[in-house]
């Protein structure tokens, strides 16, 4: 049976559950390769990976990059600011260039929402969506449901508390549309100048920070997103930290073992304070961990689709983890 047969990556929004579990089984599967001695398989040998990211990035792109390299592909990165976009050419006739190079997968981040998937239609090779202005930004949200699961290995029943500028936010968005999939329980909390029109439809919607992590399971924080803001949606940032930020006196209303997520860049002081960031419910350092394997999975799965013989790797995979083995011997050397 095909599990996944998907030309792209471009947003969580029409992903089944079952796409979701196996996207994050190949995630789980991948992990193992980066505790190796030798971190390097040869699944995407001989395959072009090009980064075109026109927006600022530390760890979607760094991780991208080092989860290609890992698999042996070529990459090649290039920003924005370096692109001829500079000298005025669009982004469809950059991407159009470079797609003429033939690459297998364009990993694409942009300001404006639909970009992805506007390119998707346009070009020969796999994109996928890096981050997309305020709409969705699916590797991230994988990131953070593998990182649940491996605290909590059932998502559905958990009570998930998404705090902040879910407005602006492709990382909520991308974590409603899978959390829901999924059969969490959304909470979604933040002022409401900072909770788009369709939060009630989403999830359950509270304004103050300690009712909203009550009883939560996973607090999922959220930076405000300054740039992606065209007006002031708060008074000042002063009084935005004094209701919303995170500290282990509000964090005290949330279940026993809750667990923190923040996808980063954190403004420590503004939505998190460095006591629940650096504490220990934190698993942030663990999201950025799973960056590498779930963008591992993410490629291969695009590269070698459709995937028949899939999900017998995949078997072989876990035999292999579980008994240790370094060398597996599949045709795709995963
Ligand atoms: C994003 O690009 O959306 C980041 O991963 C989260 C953020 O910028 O706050």
């Amino acid at each position: 049976m095909i599990r996944f047969a998907r030309r792209h990556m471009l947003g969580l929004e029409s992903y089944t559950r079952d796409e979701l579990s196996f996207v994050l089984e190949t995630a789980g599967a991948f992990k193992e390769i980066s505790e190796r001695n030798i971190k390097r398989v040869p699944t995407l040998r001989g395959k072009t990976v090009v980064s075109f990211f026109c927006e600022e990035s530390t760890r979607t792109r760094v991780s991208f990059e080092i989860a290609a390299k890992r698999m042996s592909a070529d990459f090649v990165s290039l920003t924005g600011a370096a692109s001829s976009a500079k000298k005025g050419e669009s982004l469809l006739d950059t991407t159009r260039n470079l797609d003429a190079m033939r690459p297998d997968i364009i990993i694409l981040r942009h300001s404006s929402s639909g970009a992805a998937e506007f390119l998707a239609q346009r070009v020969a090779c796999a994109i996928i969506n890096a981050g997309d202005g305020a709409h969705e930004h699916p590797t991230q949200a994988l990131v953070d449901l593998l990182t649940i699961t491996e605290h909590k290995p059932v998502i559905a029943g958990l009570t998930v508390a998404i705090v902040g500028d879910i407005l602006h936010s492709r990382v909520a968005r991308s974590n409603i549309f899978a959390l829901r999939t999924l059969g969490a329980h959304v909470r979604l909390v933040g002022p409401p100048t900072l909770l788009p029109p369709e939060a009630a439809q989403w999830g359950e919607v509270v304004h103050n920070l300690k009712e909203g992590v009550r009883d939560a399971d996973v607090v999922m924080m959220l930076r405000v997103q300054l740039e992606r803001q065209g007006r002031n949606y708060f008074p000042t940032i002063e009084e935005y930290a004094r209701y919303f930020c995170l500290n282990e006196e509000k964090l005290g209303a949330a279940k026993p073992d809750v667990i923190v997520l923040h996808p980063g860049p954190l403004n420590r002081g503004v939505e998190i304070a460095s006591d629940v960031a650096d504490g220990p419910y934190s698993v942030i350092m663990g999201q950025v961990t799973n960056g590498i394997a779930v963008r591992m999975a993410t490629m291969y799965l695009l590269v070698n689709r459709p995937s028949a013989e899939l999900e017998e790797e995949l078997a072989e995979a876990r035999r292999a983890a579980v008994n240790g083995d370094e060398t597996i011997a599949t045709g795709r050397g995963f």
